[in-house]
């Protein structure tokens, strides 16, 4: 049976709904370690493994995240497929608080991340296809989910990811220039993550959740408390979809 990696994002560091079957503490990788222990378990049927990427307690930076120990643990765990939990800022009027978005396209503004297995020493020099940054079968199973579930927001099928390096906010004129690329979401983790999935060949896609408007797009100052609002009942319906998924997919 097929096992799928949960990678929680901010505000999703922990998945008690799981029905937990063992708890993989200090995974050991050529690469290092990941982020926390990894729990393995069911949910409806369906084999899980869910990794917070910034630690359970939130503690590691989004710069400082070792993504090549985290994907590779969860690869030697079994995963062959990841779902990454991204909360991001959203930068077209749709994209209010509480939207959900599966992006279809990346832009990676990242710099000085451990950004790809294929550095010639620990796989050789090789040059990922990654047109299409995401898995389009697993992000359309997760457009189905959604398009049959009750929301407390709405959601887009598709959008472009902006990743930036954090761990501050960006000014308005970062977030204009975002918007003239062509971004309409904008968040911290997204790459190298991506990346390295593909580099691993495993399916990858990514449900980000809309927690502010990003600088700029709206008078008021964005505010780490709105943000933690946003994200406890965004974070509800993030678990609902993913046990949505779970059913359809166990
Ligand atoms: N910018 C970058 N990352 C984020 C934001 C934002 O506004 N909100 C949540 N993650």
């Amino acid at each position: 049976m097929s096992i799928i990696a949960i990678i929680g994002g901010t505000g999703l560091t922990e998945f008690p709904e799981l029905n937990i079957k063992k708890i993989h503490k200090q995974v050991d990788t050529t690469l290092g370690k990941p982020s926390d222990d990894i729990v393995e378990g069911e949910l409806h049927g369906q084999r899980l493994l869910f990794l917070p990427r910034h630690g359970k307690n939130h503690a590691v930076a989004p710069h400082k995240i070792n993504y090549r120990a985290n994907l590779l643990a969860l690869q030697s765990l079994g995963a062959d497929s990841m779902i990454a939990v991204n909360a991001v800022g959203g930068i077209h009027c749709d994209a209010i608080a509480g939207h959900i978005s599966v992006p279809h396209q990346i832009i990676d503004y990242t710099h000085g991340r451990e950004h790809t297995y294929f550095d010639g020493e620990f796989r050789p020099l090789d040059h990922a296809e990654f047109s299409h940054p995401y898995d389009e079968t697993l992000r359309q199973k997760l457009i189905k989910v959604l398009s049959v579930h009750t929301l407390n927001h709405g959601f887009s099928r598709g959008g472009v990811y902006g990743a930036t390096q954090g761990p501050r906010l960006e000014t308005i004129a970062e977030i204009k220039r975002l918007e003239n690329d062509g971004c309409d979401i904008v968040g911290m983790t997204g790459m190298p993550e991506a990346v390295l999935a593909r580099e691993l060949n495993i399916p990858y896609a990514s449900l980000c959740l809309v927690v502010n408007p990003a600088a700029g797009k709206t008078d008021a100052l964005i505010t780490i408390d709105e943000i933690r609002c946003v994200l406890s009942r965004g974070m509800l319906d993030i678990k609902s979809i993913l046990g949505e998924f779970c059913k359809a997919s166990g």
